[in-house]
């Protein structure tokens, strides 16, 4: 894995990476949902948001690799700036990564329940069904999870690579 990214500080590759990817995931999310909700195409819906799924798994498992096991963690991935982060930067960084992992973590588990029970209870290929409400209510609840994720993921990156 490349030590620096490519978005011109000194954040790591697969960092710049998951930046990327989660700009991209929202265009790929609206026009899902804009599928369903008003073109009632389930099957295109469907499909969209299983490749969000594995893209985003993909993307999060090899960027959570990098970070832990090749960078050392996020404070030596911070600690390249020049010049340094001030010990109150740092502790602002800090709590900005604290607010994006409360949704980083529940969204992975909201979206493989979202995706299972989706697969095992609508038919196939999809239509409404009894299912449709619960599915509804995950649904929109997973897609405000992931914004919200991204949004606060967008804010770390900014306050840690690029406020100071
Ligand atoms: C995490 C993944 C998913 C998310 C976030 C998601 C999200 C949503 C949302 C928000 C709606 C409601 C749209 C509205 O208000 O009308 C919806 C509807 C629907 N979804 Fe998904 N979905 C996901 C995965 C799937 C999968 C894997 C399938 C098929 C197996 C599926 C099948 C459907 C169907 C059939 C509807 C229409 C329900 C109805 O109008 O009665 N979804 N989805």
């Amino acid at each position: 894995m490349l030590r620096d990214g490519f978005l011109g500080n000194h954040a790591s590759f697969m960092l710049d990476f998951v930046v990327v990817a989660l700009v991209l995931v929202v265009p790929i999310l609206l026009y899902s949902l804009y599928s369903v909700k008003v073109q009632r195409q389930y099957a295109r819906h469907k499909f969209l948001q299983l490749l969000l799924g594995v893209v985003l798994l993909a993307a999060v498992g090899a960027f959570e690799i990098d970070l832990h096991f090749i960078q050392g963690g996020w404070e030596k991935v911070v600690a390249k700036q020049d010049p340094p982060l001030i010990e109150a930067q740092t502790a602002w960084v800090r709590t900005v990564l604290r607010i994006h992992l409360i949704f980083a973590i529940s969204t992975p588990f909201l979206w493989v329940t979202t995706i299972v029970l989706a697969l095992r209870r609508f038919p196939n290929p999809p239509l409404p069904s009894s299912h449709s409400r619960l599915h509804k209510l995950l649904g929109w609840i997973s897609t405000v999870d992931l914004t919200l994720t991204s949004v606060t993921g967008l804010w770390f990156y900014y306050t840690a690579f690029l406020a100071y």
